[in-house]
């Protein structure tokens, strides 16, 4: 039977192990995971694959600034990443990094081929160059600010930079290229990238691509040629085959899952997905992915985050304070699959009491009560007395949901279907108020009507906790606990085919809320002592005040002759660790800390040493603070202790730390 099952190949970009993965990032891979657990409910074979982009400049550089070698400042990063991922509860089948032979060895064949058969020629190259971005630009690409050619993506300045390289014939496909976008108008999603990518870039005529580069050591050899490494693009794309062992001795994977049925991508990399890669393909004789769809962006204030920017949101402290299911569910809902939207703290925690406490938490509890109440806990069987102006409607609706969830998520959009699950929860929670199992519940002879009502409510909630499962993973089980389903059968995507499965004779258990109802005001309140966990929100934000004198520390204080060691010990120092940092607006001293403390929690302190280090060099470190000084407030903001650093006589300042990682919270003394 399994042969036969339908394969369903997903991947999302392999990020860049330049500094931790932000709420963007999570952002695609929670929509990959979901549409996998989805799939797999529906009984394909599926395959989930995500990874890392290891080489480039930036990456030397973030390495040789943070004084270790590459490998070593990637390797932490990739930890975190899958460490995030299974704080996120991503389920992926494989996690490939660009640094693996598997993949070094076929990235080297691929390129060797596409010489061997003309594809890839050398010359010299002369250009405008983004470091950050590692981008060559033609100077029709680059934009004017303030007088200045800047970066296109990025708005930096670019150097003028001159090299020998190889170039990959990309005009050489163009036409064909053309041609098959026009005659598979699902090929990218939404469909008015597809029209961008002809208008822009396509019908303009293709340029060929810079493909190797000899000032990049930090990236794969051209076997043939060791003075050039492979930039960026044949490298990075590369990985959705690689992955499967394309080109090798065991490429069962390959041959099973290729070509993918989707590739997930912000819509800043659409191009490179929908033009370089297709034409990659070819080259090489493949067939093309089913599908790119080219996601928006996840926006803070006005601007896309991006760690080159250091505006960013990370997930880790919500999901501490909220757990996973709901940032997981925010992030599906909130926003069309395709367009932008703002992440904000208030729309994350209004959506969690509406949509999660409210609606489906309600439901679930005030259906389980009634049963506890008026059938002591146990289901009934199925009765005559049904009424069909009231009953009718909403088991059509629920026995559809199936269908009407699957043609939403046969498009990637996610929002849409969970409104579609939603709109069942709404109606349950009507047909509560309009069948009134209270008042029937105080005639006996009515016991029979109650009976259907409560039927009809745990299933429709049966039938929710399925088709939620992919969006929030540990959500079901919460409910089946609390609906007293144990089967697995009852729980699957084919139960889903009949209404009314839940067989009489189950025992309900009334549990905890299944989202508890918290009080915005004060969430945010507190959420709004660190962007690290949200963007700035009306109601959380405070009135800028005038900057105190944040460090007076580095003015060398008068010490008294002597203290006792009972004075010295009043300070309380603990190790603490980074979760998030960043420039305070309107201050060039100073920057933000959320600082994790282990099981005493998290604080945002503030410190006056933004000249010497960056954000995001700092964020996962471990420092020293003092957790029990006075809260003062600097800038408008509050700040609860004080990160403890050297400064020497020629201004060098280093922050205070340990020897080896060890626990968030420790004491020190
Ligand atoms: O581009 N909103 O890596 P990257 C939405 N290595 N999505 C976001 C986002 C945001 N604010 N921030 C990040 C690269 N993403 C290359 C890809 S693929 C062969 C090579 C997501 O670390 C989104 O999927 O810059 C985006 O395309 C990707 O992360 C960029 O990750
Ligand atoms: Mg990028």
């Amino acid at each position: 039977m399994s042969e036969n099952k339908k394969t369903f190949y997903i991947t999302t970009p392999i990020y860049y192990p330049s500094g931790n993965m932000t709420i963007g990032h999570t952002y695609t891979t929670v929509a990959a995971d979901t549409m996998t657990r989805f799939r797999k409910l529906q009984g394909y074979d599926t395959y989930f694959l995500t990874g890392t982009d290891e080489h480039g400049q930036k990456i030397e550089k973030k390495a040789a600034e943070a004084g270790v070698t590459p490998i070593a400042y990637v390797d932490k990063i990739v930890a975190e990443t899958k460490e995030l991922w299974k704080l996120m509860d991503i389920q992926y089948d494989d996690f490939i990094r660009t640094t693996e032979e598997r993949h070094i060895k076929v990235v080297q064949k691929i390129f060797r081929q596409f010489y061997e058969q003309g594809d890839i020629y050398k010359a010299e190259y002369e250009g405008m160059y983004c470091t950050p971005c590692e981008s060559f630009w033609t100077p029709t690409q680059l934009v004017e600010k303030d007088g200045v050619k800047v970066c296109p993506d990025c708005g930096r300045p670019c150097q003028p930079m001159k090299e020998e390289s190889y170039f990959f014939r990309m005009s050489k496909y163009q036409d064909w290229l053309i041609d098959y976008i026009e005659n598979h108008p699902d090929f990218i999603q939404p469909a008015k990238r597809a029209n961008e990518m002809l208008t822009n870039f396509l019908r303009p005529g293709l340029q060929d691509l810079c493909v190797s580069r000899t000032s990049v050591k930090w990236g794969i050899p051209v076997d043939f040629d060791e003075k050039h490494t492979v930039y960026v693009w044949i490298d990075a794309l590369s990985n959705y085959i690689t992955a499967l062992g394309y080109s090798t001795e065991h490429d069962e994977l390959f041959r099973k899952y290729w070509p993918a049925d989707i590739h997930l991508v912000g819509k800043e990399i659409v191009r490179f997905h929908t033009i370089y890669w297709p034409i990659m393909l070819h080259a090489l004789g493949l067939p093309l992915p089913k599908q790119v769809f080219g996601h928006g962006w996840l926006l803070f204030g006005a601007d896309r985050m991006s760690k080159s920017k250091g505006n960013v949101v990370y997930p880790g402290p919500i999901v501490a304070r909220y757990g996973v299911d709901p940032l997981r569910y925010y992030l599906m809902r909130e926003m069309p699959f395709g367009a932008d939207g703002n992440y904000t703290n208030e729309s994350f925690l209004v959506r969690m009491n509406a949509d999660l406490a409210n609606d489906l938490g309600n439901l679930v509890s005030r259906t389980v009560a009634m049963i506890e109440k008026y059938f002591d806990g146990v289901l009934p069987a199925w009765t005559d007395a049904t009424d069909k102006e009231l009953d009718a409607p909403l088991k059509e609706h629920c026995a559809a949901l199936p269908t009407l969830v699957n043609e939403q998520m046969d498009k990637l959009q996610f929002s849409q279907a969970l409104a579609e699950i939603w709109k069942v929860i709404g109606e349950c929670n009507k047909y509560i108020d309009l069948t009134q199992p209270w008042v029937l519940g105080k005639d006996p002879e009515k016991r029979d009507r109650l009976a259907n009502v409560m039927l009809t409510l745990a299933e429709c909630v049966r039938f929710a906790a399925v088709l939620i499962g992919p969006f929030m993973p540990s959500t079901p089980d919460r409910i089946y606990q609390q609906l007293g389903v144990t089967d697995d059968s009852l729980k699957s995507w084919d139960s889903l085919k009949t209404f009314g499965l839940l067989p009489a004779g189950t025992r309900v258990c009334k549990g905890d809320a299944l989202f508890p109802r918290i009080d915005v005001n004060r969430e945010l309140e507190a959420l709004s002592g660190g962007k690290e966990a949200g963007a700035e929100s009306g109601a959380g934000k405070k009135q800028p005040e005038k900057e105190q004198k944040a460090e007076k520390k580095h003015e060398e204080p008068e010490y008294p002759e002597e203290v006792s060691i009972d004075d010295f010990f009043k300070c309380k120092l603990q190790v603490g660790r980074v979760l998030a940092c960043e420039k305070v607006e309107k201050s060039n001293k100073l920057l933000k800390f959320r600082l994790s403390f282990g099981k005493d929690g998290e604080r945002t302190i503030l410190s006056g040493i933004a000249k010497y280090y960056t954000p995001e060099e700092l964020v996962g470190r471990q420092v020293v603070a003092i957790t029990n000084l006075a809260p003062r407030k600097i800038a408008g903001i509050e700040s609860q202790g004080m990160i403890l650093s050297a400064l020497d006589s020629e201004d060098n300042l280093t922050l205070v730390g340990v020897h080896a990682d060890t626990e968030d919270g420790a004491i020190i003394g």
